[in-house]
């Protein structure tokens, strides 16, 4: 567990935790959990991931999160994000879901990572994906 953390972000671990435990992952048994906090708002919202018989159709944790966020409240700048996977060595975001982070792009939000011991990593988004594509002329 990483020391130091602010109440919050450990609420915000936990519902990852507890969203972790509904995840629909009957093809890979890899459940992942995931929170998000936007910027001016209390409210934490949650996700998991839920598969799909195709296996394309499947969600990843992550963005289940930010987009139910975003259907409760908007699109709103991102303060933090989580991520819970059962793993000692933690699961940072896939690479699909970076791309929609960074639609929420703030190159110095923290993305905690954490398994079930608790948060034990801590990444800026700049450090995990330093050149987003989230700016082109058409
Ligand atoms: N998965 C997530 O939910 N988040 C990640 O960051 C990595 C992968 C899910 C997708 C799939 O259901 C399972 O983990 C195995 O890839």
């Amino acid at each position: 567990m990483l020391e130091k953390l602010h109440p919050d972000v450990v609420d915000a671990y936990e519902k990852a935790l507890k969203a972790r435990e509904n995840s629909y992952s009957p093809y890979s048994h890899f459940k992942v959990g995931a929170a998000v906090k936007f910027k001016g708002f209390e409210q934490v919202f949650y996700g998991c991931n839920v598969e799909n018989a195709s296996y394309g159709a499947t969600i990843c944790a992550e963005r289940n999160a930010i987009w139910s966020g975003v259907a409760a409240i908007g699109k709103q700048d991102m303060e933090y994000l989580i991520v819970v996977a059962d793993q000692e060595e933690p699961v940072p975001p896939c690479a699909l879901c970076l791309q929609v982070i960074s639609e929420f792009y703030d190159a110095e939000m923290p993305i905690y990572l954490g398994n079930l011991k608790g948060i034990q990593k801590v990444y800026l988004l700049k450090e995990i994906l330093p050149v987003p594509f989230n700016n082109f002329v058409a």
